[in-house]
């Protein structure tokens, strides 16, 4: 049987212009500039505007990725779409994705994963093509944290901000060759991290709604340790499957919740020093699905990744969930 390497051939983003800086947040709630740079390295993020929604966002980013990628849209024949702020509940955002770009032959799904939902595409996609049953995939993440964040809760509104990012992954062209993808869960830990109404369980009505339960809700503290923990451990099963050693690898590019995090992730990786740990939690915030895509995509348009480097991208979010997937640069 054809050995098949699942490769990402093109990369995309896209951020919202509007920038809510943490001197606006000040003016919004009791915060200051001071403990949101000590506490999470935030400095600004970026908001959508009223008319801007996940779909538009995520096929802007998909449309940079694809022309990255130098297919076209008629040959994308799957459409993976992460995201917790989807357009609707149903129809599906990929769907809506699907049409803006006019992909007329590709099938479209939604993936819910919360902040680890671009690496579970990722693994999706990388199944489907070594089995053989699709040739090109678009991955996007996209989100409008904005319209789920409540602001007038400090302990969430300074962390989160807007944007999409996308890839493509391919059977054949030039690219990072994903090695390894590993990825887990923990249901228990479902109510750390949650948009209590808005499901079957808590419909929308008048109630929920004077109770702020449609807004992001986070014991910031509990899912830290967790955050941490799991990251490191997906990194180091990641590494093992694909039977390397950390010194293989090149650049880190953790999910972008808090400089805190990522440094302690970024002291497991001794050898590295510390800009090869990729940030941009300075600038756009935590953008849960979107952000290692982002991160992914801003690091190869600023390095001139050389064959046989090594990425690690690794992330974690509500469900619990987390993941990691190793990328090498092959021609
Ligand atoms: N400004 C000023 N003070 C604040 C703010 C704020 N914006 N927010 C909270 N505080 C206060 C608290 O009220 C508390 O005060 P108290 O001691 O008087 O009670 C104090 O600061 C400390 O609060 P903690 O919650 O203990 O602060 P911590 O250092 O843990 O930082 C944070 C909070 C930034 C949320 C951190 O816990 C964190 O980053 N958690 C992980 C987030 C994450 O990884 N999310 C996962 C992905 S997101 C997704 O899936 C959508």
């Amino acid at each position: 049987m054809m050995n098949r390497v699942a490769r990402i051939r093109g990369t995309g983003a896209y951020l919202p212009e509007k920038v809510l800086t943490n001197q606006d947040l000040e003016q919004m709630v009791d915060t200051s500039d001071e403990w949101i740079f000590t506490r999470t390295g935030m400095k600004e993020r970026r908001l959508a505007g009223p008319d801007e929604f996940t779909s538009g966002m995520g096929a802007k980013a998909a449309l940079a990725a694809i022309e990255d990628s130098g297919l076209t849209v008629d040959e994308i024949d799957f459409i993976l779409v992460a995201t917790l702020t989807p357009d609707y509940i149903f129809p599906s955002t990929a769907c809506l994705i699907q049409q803006l770009l006019g992909a007329k032959k590709a099938a479209s799904l939604d993936i819910q994963a919360a902040c680890t939902g671009y690496l579970y595409a990722l693994s999706l996609a990388k199944s489907f093509i070594e089995s053989g049953a699709y040739r090109h995939i678009l991955v996007v993440a996209a989100e409008k944290l904005s319209s789920i964040t409540n602001y007038k809760d400090r302990s969430t509104c300074v962390l989160f901000g807007d944007g999409a990012s996308a890839c493509v992954v391919s059977s054949e062209g030039e690219g990072l060759a994903i090695q390894s993808v590993r990825l887990g869960s923990d249901g228990e830990q479902a109510e750390l991290l949650i948009q209590p109404a808005g499901g079957c369980r808590l419909p929308a009505s008048a109630e929920t709604v004077a109770g702020d339960q449609h807004y992001i809700k986070m014991a910031g503290n509990e899912v830290f340790k967790h955050a941490v923990r799991r990251m490191e451990s997906a990194c180091k099963e990641c590494i093992d499957a694909a039977q390397i050693d950390e010194l293989d690898i090149s650049w880190v590019v953790p999910h972008q919740a808090n400089i805190r995090i990522i440094d302690a992730i970024a002291k497991r990786f001794k050898h590295l020093s510390p800009e090869r740990v990729y940030k941009t939690v300075q600038k756009y915030g935590n953008t849960s699905a979107s952000s290692v895509g982002i991160a992914l995509h801003e690091l190869r348009k600023e390095q001139s990744l050389q064959e046989g480097e090594r990425i690690l991208l690794t992330a974690f979010g509500a469900g619990l969930t987390w993941g990691a997937a190793l990328l090498q640069a092959q021609r």
